[in-house]
């Protein structure tokens, strides 16, 4: 297994660790260490290393300030009752992190090192990872481009890294609060043949303004329509989307190149068909979900992803109007898909899958 080499670094006090993790919110706090890798055209991966977290020392002209030449990917490592810590479904990152990189014309970096880079960290701070309810140390892969070059070509001096966030809830609040999702018709966040299905900063970049206007009309999550025909439904800023019909089937939108892969995703859709729930996973058109919605036969939505687990919706809305889902608080087979993902999340129950590894 790839080694990182440990150098010291300046450690938080049990103190001060414990109160950073009493209510830690989501991506707002930082472990003592990181996880570092450099590449370069001439030598390829080397430096492997665990250093203090802290800025990096970066050329004002890296090509990633100028050009957004990054990839990144998010999962968590989670503390079981018997003190134990578990990762989920890493190797799944490791591949998409590798199919982001080769889009935006990254080195791709081995998966032995990807998972070594998570292990060694987490092993090292594993007083970091909160023990609370539904908390987890959110671990941040990220890889970017630092050649100190102008000129529009792929970079041939790149680091990657990874940090480590104690962390709540995405949405914030205490239990399983529903959100609300806007539909813009303004903006759309990828067309066919662009990064969409990759986990790059670029994405999420072009989603800032859309969710400014989510967040405008009452709404904390943005929904994209498709860049061609602006009719189907696609992703959210942050996570992918699900409906739950009154006849037990379970619509997510297909995978195009225009939408990311979520680890989530493919885990809710095996727990689903599990349970004897039917699996669509199709184009759907905006106006056939808030149709859906309206007649009743859409009886629940919801919202997924590493870091908004499942998050029930409980209104949609656009520039016409909003339509809440149900009767606005969360559904029984979301809450049930939840409850079972969390289980084999947090060791409560067998994980038949085989999704989970103790690091
Ligand atoms: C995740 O769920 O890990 C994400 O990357 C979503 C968002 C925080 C960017």
């Amino acid at each position: 297994m790839t080694q990182f080499t440990v150098h010291p670094a300046q450690i938080t006090t049990p103190e001060m660790r414990a109160s950073a993790l009493t209510d830690p919110g989501f991506g707002a706090t930082f472990s003592d260490h990181m996880a570092l890798v450099d590449w370069t055209a001439e030598l390829g991966w080397h430096g492997h290393r665990i250093v203090g977290y802290g800025p990096f020392e970066l050329d004002p002209a890296s090509a990633v300030l100028h050009y957004a030449q990054e990839a990144f990917e998010g999962l968590k490592a989670y503390a079981h009752s018997d003190g134990s810590i578990w990762r989920f479904r890493a190797e799944v990152n490791a591949d998409r992190f590798q199919r982001s990189c080769r889009r935006l014309g990254l080195p791709e970096l081995p998966v032995e090192d990807f998972l070594a880079s998570i292990d060694q960290l987490v092993t090292l701070e594993r007083d970091w990872v909160p023990t609370g309810q539904e908390q987890s140390l959110y671990l941040r892969p990220f890889m970017f481009a630092r050649s100190p070059i102008l000129a529009v070509k792929p970079s041939t001096q790149v680091t990657y890294a990874v940090i480590a966030s104690p962390s709540g809830a995405y949405f914030g609040g205490t239990g399983v609060q529903p959100v609300d999702i806007w539909f813009t018709r303004d903006y759309t966040r990828a067309a066919p043949g662009g990064t969409g299905f990759a986990k790059c900063g670029g994405n999420y970049a072009a989603s800032m303004v859309a969710q400014l206007e989510a967040e405008a009309a009452g709404c904390s999550q943005v929904g994209f329509l498709d860049a061609v025909e602006h009719r189907f439904v696609e992703e959210l800023g942050g996570m992918n989307l699900f409906v739950v019909t009154a006849d037990d089937r379970v619509i997510t939108p297909a995978l195009t190149d225009t939408i990311l892969e979520g680890v989530t995703r493919s885990a809710i859709l095996k727990l689903a068909a599990a349970s004897g729930l039917t699996i669509e996973e199709r184009r759907i058109t905006l106006d056939e979900l808030f149709d859906g919605i309206d007649t009743g036969r859409f009886t629940e939505v919801f919202a997924c992803g590493t870091a908004a687990i499942i998050t029930p919706v409980g209104m949609l809305k656009d520039a016409d109007g909003g339509h809440v889902v149900g009767d606005g608080s969360p559904g029984g087979t979301t809450l049930r898909l939840r409850q079972q993902l969390t289980d084999i999340q947090y060791g409560r129950v067998e994980d038949v899958h085989g999704w989970t590894t103790r690091i």
